[in-house]
């Protein structure tokens, strides 16, 4: 991971356990070393497209989904690196996802990973398309660059394209964006919606990607569903109780917006404490679905998707 914040303090893995700090590390130099090297044009009329495109996906950012893909992958028994145009595919997506939450049309914010945004920098109409070319980029990921059999990439790509779509990201983002300014009044329902939408379909669609490239089937496969389910739910609620507690200079975003904006958050219908408490619950869902991958307690397999979900509860940024 970018900034690798995983929890340091944790007591030290059983032997038979891998050392993750090194399984990190050698995810993301190998994503960040493909992301660098993504070709789009060398079009000299397009410079400036491209410029805006590598400013939004090289500025940092924790890669918690390509992360997500490729650890998923080795679960299953692929050499990581394999999925990487499928976890490429879903950090590009959601770079467009956040290129356009940022525009004034939506959430209106000026800074995010620590610097300005790319409407602030390039300006709203090359903001907006190179959101639309990132998810073109995406698919052409998917569908031509990645290794696996017609079927493992048509169902990688299908996932990929059905949390992007309307009951996925962008949905949620209606939904998001139509619920502003309800705040403390948003029902819970409609609140799980927009978080599984918004967030949790691309975390989920990240794991089966990799799963389903890595040949994963039956069981092992829904449980890992449920799991990056649950991940995405805590990922937004933390998301929110960050936006309420952090400062811009922790998030490298805007801070305290949400209750300004009067979002529909978990913060805001549950309070920072029950906040807390679902973001616990989605924690402890996300951790049960693992045994069925992999019966407690030998965590051989699945131990780094369990720090993965740690990490995902207990950030700072
Ligand atoms: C922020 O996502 C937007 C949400 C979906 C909550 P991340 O927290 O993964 O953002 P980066 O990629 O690390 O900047
Ligand atoms: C972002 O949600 C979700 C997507 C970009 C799909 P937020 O608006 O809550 O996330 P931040 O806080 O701006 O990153
Ligand atoms: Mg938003
Ligand atoms: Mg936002």
């Amino acid at each position: 991971m970018a900034r690798g914040p995983y929890p340091r303090s944790r007591p030290a893995p059983p032997e038979s356990e891998p050392s993750w700090d090194a399984v990190w590390e050698s995810h993301r130099s190998a994503f960040e070393g493909y992301l660098e090297g993504l070709y789009f044009s060398a079009e000299p009329r397009l410079s400036r497209l491209v410029e805006a495109m590598r400013y939004s996906m090289l500025g940092g950012g924790k890669r918690v989904r390509p992360t997500l893909c490729m650890e998923v992958a080795r679960v299953f028994g692929a050499d990581p690196e394999r999925v990487l145009p499928a976890a490429a595919a879903v950090e590009l997506i959601h770079t467009y996802s956040l290129i356009h939450d940022d525009l004034p049309a939506m959430d209106d914010d000026d800074y995010r990973r620590g610097r300005p945004t790319t409407h602030k920098k390039y300006g709203e109409a090359l903001a907006i398309l190179s959101g639309d070319a990132f998810f073109g980029e995406a698919m052409m990921l998917v569908t031509g660059e990645q290794e696996g059999t017609p079927e493992q990439r048509l169902e990688a790509a299908h996932a990929l394209a059905a949390a992007t779509s309307v009951e996925g990201m962008v949905g949620g983002q209606v939904i998001d964006v139509e619920s502003t300014g309800a705040g403390s009044g948003a029902d819970p329902e409609t609140l799980s919606l927009i978080h599984g939408f918004k967030t949790g379909a691309l975390i989920r669609a990240s794991a089966r990607m990799g799963a389903v490239l890595a040949g994963g089937r039956g069981g092992p496969l829904e449980a890992i569903g449920v799991y990056a389910g649950e991940l995405g739910l805590c990922f937004q609620i933390v998301d929110d109780l960050l936006n309420a507690t952090a400062t811009a200079d922790e998030l490298g975003k805007s801070a305290g917006s949400d209750a300004e904006k009067a979002k529909a958050t978990f913060v805001g219908v549950y309070g920072l404490d029950g906040a807390r408490g679902e973001a616990d619950a989605a924690l402890d869902r996300a951790l049960g679905a693992l045994e069925k991958v992999e019966p407690a307690p030998t965590g051989e397999k699945t131990g780094g998707l369990r720090e993965l979900a740690l990490f995902v509860r207990n950030r700072g940024s």
